[in-house]
Order: C-alpha cells, then structure tokens, then sequence
C-alpha cells in the first residue's frame, strides 16, 4: 500500500529528494549540491544536464538506502527554484546552452529600458511584476537573441522553453519519449508572460519581451488529480508514479509552514530570504516594491494570491565569504566567528550582489561595506553579514505591512540559515516580534509532498495537516528600541552608499 508521498526540492545551490509519511515527518531524504557558473560579472549561470542527472542521483539514492520502490509513493510533487530559465530541443532532448539563473543581472539594459515607458506600466499591473533582471522573460530574450539557432528551432517548434519545474518535469515523465511541456501557475507567475487575472500567457506580454507563444509550456493548476503526467519505468523511479503537484519552492514553502489563511505570512532563509504573505483570493497589488505572485492553485478551487518580498543575497552572502573572500571554510563556521565579537564595530555590509531587490528595485546597486577601521576584522564582517540578512528582511517586513494594513506579530521561519541560533536572534530583535520555527525546517519540499498527497486523496483536506505543524524553537526580542532605532538608521545610510554604483 502506498502510503508514502515523495518531493523533489530543486534549489538555487541543492536538490534533493525526500519521502514524507502521513504526518508529514521526514522518512528519508538525500541532496547534492551543484555548481554556480560565474563566467562574467553579474552572469550567474546552471548546467540544465548536471541538475537532471542529480536528480536521478538522488532519488535513487533514496530508494536504494531505504528498499522503497516506486509502489510505496501515492504521489510525487515538484518544487524549484523560480524564474531560473532553460531552452531544450524537444527532439534531441539537448539545452541550448547552461540555464540563466534568477539571480543574473546580464538583461539590466534591456529591462530597465522597458520599466521607463508605457510598457513597464503594462507589465506591472499585467504581471504584478516590477520590470527586473530577477524575471524570467528577459533571459529567454536575451537567449533568444543570443544563442545562434535558437530563434529558427523556435519557429519550426524544437527550441521550447521552462522554469526548472517544466525541465525536470519533461525528464521525468519520458523526455523525448513522450515528456510533458507543462508549468504550474505559482512558476509562471514568476516569468513576466502571465496575466495574473486570467492565469495564462498574455499577447501583450509576449509581444512586450518578442517571446513566440509556441515555445511556452501548458499552465496547470498546482495541485492536480489528474496530474502532471507519470514517471516513467526507464526513470529513477522505474515505475510509474503520479505527478501531481508542482510549486515554485516560495510558494511550496507556504503550504509547509501551513500559511494557507489570508494573513498568515512566512520568511525563507536560503541562497536568498522571501518573505509571502497569504493574501487570500484577492490580488493586492503594491505600493510599496513588493511583488503579486500565485501564491497556489489547488485544483478548480480559485487561485490564492501572495504578495511577496524578495531579497536576491543573504545565505549566499554567507557562502561568498567562504568560498570568494575565505574567511570560513564552511558556512556553519559563520555563528561562531560572529559570535566572538559582541557587535559588528560598526561595519555594516550590504550584499548588493544581484543590484538590490525588493523593496528598494535599483539594478544599479553594487555590494559595500562600510565603516571599516584599523580595528575591524573578519569577526566584524561575519556578524555584518549575519545582520545584512535579517535588515534586509525588516525592510520587506516594513514594505509588507504598508501594503497588506496587516501587522506581522509573529514570523514563522524556515531554511538553511534558520539553524544560526545567532541570526536568528538578531532577527526577532531587528524586528521586535517573536521568531518561530518549525520542528521540520524542510517546509519546502513539505509544501510540494503536501500539494501531491492532497490532489490524490493521501490527505483528504488541508485541516488534516494542521496538527503536522508543531513548533521547535522560537526566538524572542531582547534589544531596546534605541538599539534597534540606531542599527536600522546604520543600515539605510549603508544602502544608500551602494546606489547609483552602476551607470545604466
Ligand atoms: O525566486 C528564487 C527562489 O525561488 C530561489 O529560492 O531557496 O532556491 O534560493 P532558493
């Protein structure tokens, strides 16, 4: 009897697959990182083959680990990383070339030259998208103008493009032996070519980023009974297992942390921090540099809208001192090192490594720091990096609660980067509201197990998966208003340094 539900989680850094039990706890799970492909600057880039072949690896790592076999998974969802954006032939099953990941800034002259007239209007209100180098539009232009044959494949049908969830799915229901052009409506939400009212590609869009609709996948709901399509019998799996939920991993996460009610709101620390907020079926659409996105769509039901705070560099602001700068060898030294120094001696970074995102839009930022002296020292750094990371998520905090009227009086976590007792700390006094994290942090690929398992009955509603959700930790404010008025004047004087870096 299958009573088990897997998830494929596909991150920026990781993938990794995981298999849930009927009251959502972790049964086995393995993940692999893969590499970050920096040619130039601002270029950041994936390989389509290398982040296949991992997810082969570790699915079947799993099954061979545990002796499950595909018979054991009533249902298998898909979360991934968003806007990231890949070109194959449909009849070789070959990229055109490595994936333009979200973070890539290569499209800045492009994108800003349509936020300046009325096209960038259209698209805000259309998408509920500000014009930005983070969307995927703009890098399948850029591909499309770029990469020779692409255009000419495109016409004749072969070029087609996805998100990762539309690649990974294609593999993993056949490839070129009958794969799926498929998409759900959170992923394509996030691409710049989706009318946000009707949920499908909009003309004038298309014609706004010169994208042919023919290389675009079919949009779904994002949990569907009748699926996205099986695996396949020569897959990982080796037998065919329902696929029926699809999430960009933001919006995964929202349904693991169970944000499922209008006002119910959470932060993800990973490569980057994203902070949703359930705003019901009503689509909010901001004042205040936030983003409106699909937050889910569970079958016929109508679609609940998020608005969403996205912040490009926090976890991966952490890694870059590790692997860039050198001054830790392993991202989990970072708490330790911060740790040393009661405070950051008045250094104050900002990782404007991708420009900035929200709230502030400007790709023109470049990263500082500031406010070093003869006396400042890796120490200070780590902990300026570590406060980097919860300012730029009080900023969004701040933008949120703007837009929605609704006060955060408590912020459900979750991520990477939730494990830094330090950060974590910083941010319930940042922000002067408890802090709470789930015993299974994994909320993204929870969210993905929770969609699939619902769509084919495993759960038979969302209020069976209420009583999954505990509670491990939970940090409280410890810092007085003055300390936290004076840190937050600190940080904005250091953002404002960064601006107008770049002539654009
Ligand atoms: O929008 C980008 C986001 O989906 C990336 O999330 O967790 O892979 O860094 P993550």
């Amino acid at each position: 009897m299958a009573d088990l539900v897997g998830a494929v989680d596909h991150g920026t850094t990781t993938t990794r697959f995981m298999v849930f039990d009927q009251g959502g706890r972790v049964v086995a799970s393995a993940q692999v990182e893969h590499r970050q492909i920096l040619p130039r600057p601002g270029w950041v880039e994936h390989d389509p083959a290398e982040i296949w072949d991992n997810t082969v690896l570790v699915i079947e790592k799993v099954m061979a680990d545990t002796g499950l076999t595909w018979r054991d998974l009533a249902a298998l969802g898909v979360a991934n990383q968003r806007e990231t954006t890949v070109v194959w032939n449909r009849r070789t099953g070959r990229p055109y070339g490595n994936a333009v990941v979200w973070q890539d800034t290569r499209t800045d002259a492009l994108v800003s030259t349509i936020a300046a007239d009325d096209r960038g209007r259209l698209v805000r209100h259309r998408s509920g998208l500000p014009p930005a180098t983070y969307f995927s539009a703009g890098k399948l232009r850029w591909i499309l103008d770029n990469v020779p044959g692409v255009r000419e494949d495109a016409a004749k049908g072969d070029a087609v493009f996805g998100t990762l969830d539309t690649w990974l799915l294609w593999n993993l229901t056949g490839g070129v032996d009958g794969g799926v052009h498929v998409t759900d409506v959170t992923n394509a939400s996030r691409t710049m070519l989706m009318d946000l009212e009707t949920l499908d590609w909009d003309e004038e869009l298309l014609a706004v980023f010169g994208v042919p609709r023919s290389m675009l996948p079919e949009i779904r709901s994002s949990s569907v009974a009748s699926g996205y399509g099986r695996t396949t019998g020569t897959g990982p799996l080796q037998g065919p297992v329902p696929l029926t939920a699809v999430l960009g991993d933001q919006q995964a996460a929202m349904v693991g942390q169970l944000c499922l009610a209008p006002g119910d709101a959470k932060n993800t620390y990973g490569t980057g921090n994203f902070l949703l907020l359930n705003t019901g079926t009503s689509l909010v659409r901001s004042d205040n540099g936030l983003l409106t996105t699909v937050c889910y769509r569970f079958g016929d039901q109508p679609p609940v809208y998020a608005l969403e705070g996205s912040i490009a560099v926090t976890g991966s602001a952490v890694q870059w001192l590790r692997d860039q700068m050198g001054i830790i060898r392993d991202t989990a030294e970072i708490e330790a090192l911060a740790r040393e120094v009661p405070d950051t001696g008045g250094v104050c970074f900002v990782p404007a490594f991708s420009g900035l995102f929200a709230p502030y839009w400007r790709a023109d930022a470049r990263g500082a720091v500031v406010g070093l002296t003869r006396f400042s020292d890796r120490r200070h750094l780590a902990r300026a990096a570590l406060e980097a990371i919860c300012h730029q998520s009080r900023d969004v905090a701040e933008a949120m609660e703007k837009d929605s009227g609704v006060r955060l009086n408590i912020l459900k976590v979750d991520g990477g980067v939730t494990a830094n007792d330090l950060c974590m700390q910083i941010q319930a006094d940042l922000l002067g509201v408890p802090v709470s994290r789930p015993v299974v942090a994994e909320t993204t690929a929870l969210g993905a197990a929770y969609a699939a398992g619902l769509a084919v009955g495993h759960w038979a509603s969302t209020a069976d998966l209420h009583d999954n959700w505990h509670e491990g930790r939970r940090w409280l404010p410890g810092c007085s208003e003055e300390h936290r008025a004076a840190a937050r004047d600190e940080w904005h004087r250091a953002v404002a340094r960064t601006l107008n870096w770049v002539e654009m």
